[in-house]
């Protein structure tokens, strides 16, 4: 879920640990075991950590009716619809595989999967730097907080429990 209060601000590395170099990260959308828990009904699946900017990539999943809560981004975001349907209540198009969308800085919106959707949807998303779960967009009051730092350490906990190798994560740190 949405981190509110978060214990870790580092990603544990000393600036002299960091990697520079290339790497790949192997994704598989069908194995349930590599699903990190985010919010009810939604998972992702990390690629990157940019402990640099607070910026993250990942392929997020969201199952039919759920949704992501009202916030909005501090930077921009790219996204590339894989799988399923889904669209932000503030906006008139719906997304589809194959869908690409670019938000700008200060984009707030609700993302809903329809109740009737048959299969959830899929988006890898590149989101340069942290979001601030508030709300409404209306109202705009901060109640969460997301960024590189915090999604790193929700998939170091979903490693942990489930007996995932936690270096695979580490080696997505740049
Ligand atoms: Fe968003």
């Amino acid at each position: 879920m949405p981190i509110q209060e978060f214990s870790f601000f580092t990603d544990g590395l000393q600036p002299g640990q960091r990697e520079h170099h290339e790497y790949v990260t192997h994704t598989n959308l069908d194995d349930e075991k590599l699903w990190i828990p985010y919010v009810d009904g939604a998972w992702f699946q990390a690629c990157s950590f940019n402990v640099s900017t607070g910026g993250f990539t990942n392929v997020l999943k969201i199952a039919p009716g759920a949704k992501l809560p009202a916030h909005y981004h501090i930077s921009t975001v790219y996204g590339y619809t894989l799988r399923g349907t889904w669209h932000y209540l503030e906006h008139d198009w719906v997304a589809k595989p194959g869908t690409f969308i670019y938000e700008p800085a200060g984009e707030a919106h609700t993302l809903v999967v329809p109740e009737d959707a048959p299969e959830p949807m899929v988006t890898f998303f590149v989101v340069s730097a942290g979001l601030i779960y508030i709300d409404n967009v209306e109202n705009g009051k901060m109640v969460g907080y997301d960024d590189g730092f915090t999604m790193l350490e929700l998939a170091r906990k979903h490693y942990r429990n489930v007996g995932l190798d936690l270096s695979l994560i580490d080696a997505m740190i740049r």
